[in-house]
């Protein structure tokens, strides 16, 4: 079988601070970013409508030659994951895989929090997915999750308006929604892959003694030894140490937004789905 990169999904930006951390760890593969700016935010919208972009992203990555694709994106691992790999995955060859960045995360949650609450910052879907709370008790029953949904954050990252006095006021306002349903709350969890984007804005309102996590360290150590574990895809990823883009929106527009926090200059491509 020909080797192939390894697809990271988002519905924009956002799966590109999960793919920095796997650049960084594992950067011996090739990976294939797509974003699908074209239709971001997934944030708000349904069940279904989040299922059908996601599954068409991954046959595109699928079709790629990618064998392992990372839904670098909370609001699909939440409400298109499941149904991808109990409904989906079999109509493909046997050895492609979909992963999410949930369930990695749920999995550290006592290495951080010693009060047992927990906050999570997520988009209105996520949250109502119930997919945190859920993962988290299934691990660590004692754990109380507190939730808040931003549906203006990720607005904010896709239209690079992060820096400016609008945005605090939306970075504030949900931060105190937060913190005023417990005083116990000790970690929060950027259960959105676009809010490490915030995080500079985030701190200046969240006091220095809660901590504050970001997935694409957890998700890559999740993938590293998802691969030591799984030898027969491992060696069908192709490790040339290539990062290519592509995104459904205007190429110029996701180079602009990408490169601020890529770090340096990034050249996508346009893909049609
Ligand atoms: N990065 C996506 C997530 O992790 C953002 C979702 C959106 O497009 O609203 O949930």
């Amino acid at each position: 079988m020909q080797p192939g990169p390894i697809g990271v999904f988002d519905s924009g930006y956002g799966g590109l601070t999960v793919l920095k951390e796997f650049v960084k760890k594992l950067p011996q593969y090739d990976y294939f970013y797509l974003g699908d700016n074209a239709r971001a935010p997934y944030g708000s919208r349904s069940f279904d409508t989040v299922y059908e972009y996601t599954f068409e992203c991954v046959n595109r990555l699928f079709a790629e030659g990618c064998h392992l694709v990372i839904l670098a994106c909370n609001t699909s691992s939440a409400k298109a994951l499941r149904t991808i790999q109990q409904k989906d995955l079999h109509h493909f060859d046997s050895i492609k895989r979909v992963l999410g960045v949930i369930r990695p995360t749920t999995e550290i949650v006592k290495e951080y929090t010693k009060t047992n609450h927990v906050g999570i910052f997520a988009t209105s879907g996520t949250v109502s997915s119930q997919s945190y709370p859920i993962e988290i008790n299934k691990l660590y029953p004692e754990v109380i999750v507190h939730q808040e949904a931003c549906p203006m954050w990720v607005p904010l990252v896709e239209n690079n308006e992060i820096t400016n006095s609008g945005a605090d006021y939306f970075i504030q306002k949900h931060v105190d929604a937060l913190l005023s349903k417990s005083d116990d709350i000790d970690t929060i969890i950027l259960g959105c892959t676009h809010y490490p984007i915030l995080l500079n804005q985030l701190r200046k309102f969240v006091p220095e003694q809660i901590k504050i996590i970001s997935q694409g360290e957890i998700v890559a150590n999740s993938l590293q030894d998802y691969l030591l574990r799984h030898n027969e895809l491992e060696t069908i990823c192709s490790k040339n140490s290539q990062v290519s883009f592509y995104t459904t929106d205007f190429p110029d527009n996701f180079d602009k937004g990408a490169s601020i926090f890529w770090g340096t200059e990034v050249n996508s491509k346009h893909i049609l789905l």
